[in-house]
C-alpha cells in the first residue's frame, strides 16, 4: 500500500519553531513529527510515502536521504510550485500513488497525533463498500476543525462542513483518510481543498464513511495544542510501553528522557515532560508539562513549565519560564531571567524579563 502525507503549509501558528525547519520535523516527543507517522505506516505494510511539499523543499530532502535507509521505506517528494491546498496535490502526485493494483491508498495531514491505528481503518474501509473512509474523533471546540454529520447505523457521512460558523455537531475530521483510487478522478490538478471541495461531493454522492478514532488525539500544529498533544502522547506510552519512560525518585508522572540527555542531582521532573538528545539538566532543576529539544541546556535552579524550549537553547541559572514561553532554535535565556509566554525567535538572547505574552523578534 501507499501513503501520501500532505506536509505543505507554512506551519505559521507554530513559529518561531517553523522558522528552522517545515511543520513535519518539528520534534514531538524526541522525533520529528512525521517520523511518528511514517513508522506506524511502515508498521502497516505501507511501501512508499509520498510527501507533498511546498515549503522548504531542501529541509525535507536531506531530512528524506537521513532517514530513508534508516526506516527501510521509500520515501519520494512530490513538490509543489504553488500550494495546491489539501487536494491538489493529491493530482499532482496522481501516477506515484495509482499503479493499477485498484488498492486504497493513505492521506494523513502532517500535524495530527494519535495512535494511527491504521490496520483497524483498512479493515473498516473494506467493509462499506465506500470511496473514502475518514477517521473522526470528538472535540469540544468544532469550529477549528471540518465537522461531520453522519447515519450512526451505517456510519455514512451525510455532511461534511469545514470549519463551520455556527454548531454542526462535534465529531470532527481527524486528518487521517483512506481513499480509493476512483477519487483521484474527482480532483482537478489546481489549489483545491480536500475539506471544501471533495468531500462535501462525496458525501453527497453517499460514498464517504466515517470511522471512530480509538484513543487519543490532537492537532499539535499550535503550540497550546503542542503541549497537550505531549500528555496525551505520554499517557498512550504508559499504556503501550511504560518502560520507554523515565522513572525515579525526582520524576513525577509521564516523563520521556532520551538516552544521550543527562540529568544532574536534586532536580524534580515532570508530569508531561520531553527532554531530547544532548540535552543537559543541570542540577536542582524543575520541568512540568514541557518539552526540553535536542542539544538545549537547562542551567542550575531554574524552573521551566508550559513551554517548548528550541533546539539548542540555554536557559540561565534561577530563571523562571511559564506560560506557553517558546524560545526558537538557539535563544540563550540570561541568569535570573522571567518570561511569561514569550515567543523567541531564533538566535536571541533575553537580557531582561518578558512579563506578558509577546513576541521577540
Ligand atoms: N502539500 C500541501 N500543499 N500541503 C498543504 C497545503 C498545500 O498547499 N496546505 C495545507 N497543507 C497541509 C498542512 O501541512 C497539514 O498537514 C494539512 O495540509 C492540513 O492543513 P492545516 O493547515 O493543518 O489545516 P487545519 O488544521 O486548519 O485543518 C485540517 O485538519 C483538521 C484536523 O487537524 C482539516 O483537514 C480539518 O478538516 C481537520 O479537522
Ligand atoms: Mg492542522
Amino acid at each position: 500500500m501507499k501513503a501520501l502525507i500532505l506536509v505543505g503549509g507554512f506551519g505559521t501558528r507554530l513559529r518561531p519553531l517553523t522558522l528552522r525547519v517545515p511543520k513535519p520535523l518539528v520534534d514531538f516527543a524526541n522525533k520529528p513529527m512525521i517520523l511518528h507517522q511514517i513508522e506506524a505506516l511502515k508498521e502497516v505494510g505501507v511501501t512508499e510515502v509520498v510527501l507533498a511539499i511546498n515549503y522548504q523543499p531542501e529541509v525535507m530532502l536531506n531530512f528524506l536521504k537521513e532517514f530513508e535507509p534508516k526506516l527501510g521505506i521509500k520515501i519520494t517528494c512530490s513538490q509543489e510550485t504553488e500550494p495546491l491546498g489539501t487536494a491538489g496535490p493529491l493530482a499532482l502526485a496522481r501516477d506515484k500513488l495509482v499503479d493499477g493494483s485498484g488498492e486504497p491508498f493513505f492521506v494523513l495531514n502532517s500535524d495530527v497525533i494519535c495512535e494511527y491505528p491504521f490496520t483497524e481503518l483498512v479493515n473498516f474501509h473494506k467493509s462499506h463498500g465506500g470511496e473514502v473512509t475518514i477517521m473522526i474523533t470528538k472535540v469540544d471546540e468544532p469550529s477549528k476543525y471540518g465537522v461531520v454529520v453522519m447515519e450512526e447505523e451505517t456510519r455514512r457521512v451525510e455532511r461534511f462542513v469545514e470549519k463551520p460558523k455556527i454548531f454542526v455537531g462535534n465529531k470532527i475530521n481527524a486528518g487521517i483518510y483512506l481513499l480509493n483510487p476512483s477519487v483521484l478522478d474527482r480532483i482537478e490538478l489546481r489549489p483545491t481543498s480536500i475539506e471544501k471541495e471533495v468531500f462535501p461531493k462525496i458525501a453527497s454522492d453517499q460514498k464517504l464513511y466515517a470511522m471512530d478514532l480509538p484513543g487519543f488525539w490532537m492537532d499539535i500544529g499550535q503550540p497550546k495544542d503542542y503541549v497537550t498533544g505531549l500528555g496525551l502522547y505520554l499517557n498512550s506510552l504508559r499504556k503501550k510501553s511504560p518502560s520507554k519512560l523515565a522513572f525515579g525518585p525526582n520524576m513525577i508522572g509521564n516523563v520521556l528522557v532520551h538516552e544521550n540527555a543527562s540529568i544532574g542531582e536534586g532536580c524534580l521532573i515532570g508530569p508531561d515532560v520531553t527532554i531530547g538528545p544532548g540535552c543537559v539538566v543541570e542540577s536542582s532543576v524543575r520541568l512540568s508539562r514541557c518539552t526540553v529539544m535536542r542539544g538545549a541546556r537547562i542551567k542550575n535552579h531554574s524552573c521551566i513549565s508550559n513551554s517548548i524550549i528550541g533546539w539548542h537553547s540555554t536557559v540561565g541559572q534561577w530563571a523562571r519560564i511559564e506560560n506557553m514561553t517558546i524560545l526558537g532554535e538557539d535563544v540563550h535565556v540570561g541568569d535570573e531571567v522571567y518570561t511569561n509566554g514569550g515567543v523567541v525567535l531564533p538566535h536571541k538572547e533575553i537580557k531582561s524579563d518578558i512579563l506578558k505574552p509577546d513576541i521577540v523578534m
